[in-house]
């Protein structure tokens, strides 16, 4: 009786480890804190949207620093402040559009404090303009483009991900490096003639990625 009921048990055993599915390369991390395990599929990489999340903030964050200081009563370049505003406004639609995106896939936003970047524009004696201002967005899409340039990458399993990342925002990243690439030509030809690059101020108009 009692090798029997060995013999029963050894196949009962054997029977339940053949009936588990091998893990799946699709599968997803094993922190359930990243994402959830009732949809996720495939998204391994969680952690690094939401840091693009915060990079998307920050610049957001930046532009809305620019958009203030140009609004200045001892500044006054108006339409260099609209510009900013609506950068900015770009930027937060961006990490919505990340958030939405790990929503649909499963994975769990963590937000973290926006940090404002330490910028000559707020401790410089010389004054902020035109062609300052276009530079250093000019650098910051560059740099952003870098940012999603590189989680493209470590997205390489993930065509999904990637896809999204072309279409929603990548494109949109190098016609801004474009856009801003003619802004810093235009103001440094300009830079000398206070009257020109005054009417080039007030010419800028709410979209910054039509020129
Ligand atoms: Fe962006």
């Amino acid at each position: 009786m009692y090798r029997l009921l060995s013999v029963l048990a050894l196949v009962a055993a054997f029977t339940a480890t053949e009936a588990q599915d091998p893990p799946s390369p699709y599968d997803c991390v094993a922190d359930s804190t990243l994402v959830s395990p009732q949809s996720c599929q495939n998204f391994k990489i969680p952690h690094l949207v939401s840091d693009q999340i915060n990079n998307e903030m920050k610049a957001a964050y930046l532009y809305q620093a620019m958009a203030s200081y140009f609004a200045r009563d001892d500044v006054a370049w108006p339409g260099l402040s609209k510009f900013f505003y609506v950068m900015a406004a770009e930027e937060r639609t961006h990490a919505q559009s990340l958030m939405d995106f790990m929503a649909l896939r499963g994975g769990r936003v963590e937000l973290k404090p926006v940090e404002l970047p330490l910028d000559a524009i707020f401790t410089t004696p010389t004054p902020w303009g035109p062609v300052e201002s276009m530079k250093r967005a000019l650098e910051e899409e560059r740099n952003m483009n870098g940012d999603l340039l590189t989680l493209h990458l470590a997205a390489n399993d993930d065509p999904h991900f990637q896809n999204f990342l072309e279409e929603d925002l990548l494109n949109e990243q190098v016609n801004a490096i474009r856009t801003l690439s003619f802004y810093v030509t235009q103001t440094e030809r300009l830079k000398d003639d206070n009257h020109a690059l005054t009417e080039w101020d007030a010419k800028l108009s709410g979209d910054p990625h039509h020129a």
